[in-house]
């Protein structure tokens, strides 16, 4: 280990999905510099078109001057190739799909090609870190990096700690976490953490309640909106996340902690039927 760990200078952010491109937006913004990859070219325009219209929306609203937006701009950099992106990083932020056997691949990767001063992170929202840590064979290094949707909007910055992450990954964790300008929490390595756990069960519990009738998608979400003060409802949410993402986080939660967890046979067929929220234009709502 090194003192560059403190000093996150350059990081590799590998996916250009709605999370990748959301962290890669707020570490530029922080001053870092950024090699966005993902495997098709067609998946990075997407990300940075989105990341244009975040930071256009930022300045627009008077958070980010003119400067700032286009110097944040200018730090990412973007490839499908995965050792260019990595090979000089400080910190990766692994942000793929949430398939083990694909984090496990990435991170063997990792422990061969990142330079090894740099910290390997994982913004997994529910798998196990210190599985995904032993692949890349120096487990010290790995820590879950948790970021939230919408990433240049929310505060939180979950970090996972693996069995064998070292405290000084931890410290440089936090350090990161305060330059990007999220508030972090200190979790142990345990499915669902400290956030999935709670967010994905009343997200679940509100597709059975629709399922059984009990109310429509629009009553059930303006019941948590008015009833309980949050900011949108367990369907409206699950719609931005993405119900393939949830689905994926169910089925590792219903393996790991039980029958309450049990995928609704509702969101299955979404899924199946590629209504998978936002991203797709259809979900509990159209688009
Ligand atoms: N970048 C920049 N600006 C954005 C943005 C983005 N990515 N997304 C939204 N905005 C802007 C909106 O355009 C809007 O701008 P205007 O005020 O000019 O219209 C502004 O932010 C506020 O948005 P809204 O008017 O829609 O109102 P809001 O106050 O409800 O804020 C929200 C939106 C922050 C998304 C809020 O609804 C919220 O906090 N929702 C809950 C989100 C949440 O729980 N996320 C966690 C999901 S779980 C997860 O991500 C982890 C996982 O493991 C799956």
């Amino acid at each position: 280990m090194s003192d560059v760990r403190s000093a996150v200078r350059k990081v590799a952010v590998l996916g250009a999905g709605t999370m990748g491109n959301g962290i890669a937006q707020v570490c530029a913004t922080a001053g870092m510099e950024v090699a966005m990859r993902d495997v098709e070219q067609a998946f990075l325009e997407r990300g940075l078109a989105q990341i244009d219209k975040s930071l256009a929306k930022l300045h627009e609203k008077g958070a980010l001057s003119e400067e700032s937006r286009a110097a944040a701009r200018a730090r990412i950099r973007t490839t499908t190739d995965l050792k260019s992106a990595v090979e000089d990083a400080d910190l990766v932020v692994e942000a793929i799909p949430e398939r083990m056997a694909l984090k496990i691949e990435t991170f063997a990767f990792l422990g061969q090609h990142a330079p090894k001063h740099a910290i390997l992170g994982t913004n997994t929202s529910s798998l196990s870190v210190t599985e995904i840590a032993a692949a890349s064979g120096d487990p010290a290094r790995v820590v879950g990096l948790h970021f939230f949707n919408p990433v240049p909007l929310m505060k939180l910055l979950e970090i996972v700690r693996g069995l064998g992450t070292a405290d000084a990954t931890i410290d440089t964790a936090r350090a990161f976490a305060e330059r990007i300008g999220k508030e972090p929490i200190v979790v142990k390595d345990f499915p669902g953490f400290a956030t999935s756990r709670l967010g994905v069960i009343l997200g679940v519990e509100a597709i059975r309640m629709l399922e059984s009738g009990v109310a429509s998608a629009e009553d059930i979400d303006k019941a948590m909106k008015l009833g309980y003060r949050h900011p949108m409802g367990p369907l409206e949410l699950g719609d931005l996340v993405g119900l393939d993402v949830r689905l994926a986080i169910l089925e590792h939660l219903h393996k790991e902690l039980g029958e309450q967890f049990r995928p609704p046979a509702l969101l299955r067929q979404m899924v199946r039927a590629g209504k998978l929220g936002r991203k797709s234009g259809e979900g509990f709502y159209k688009y």
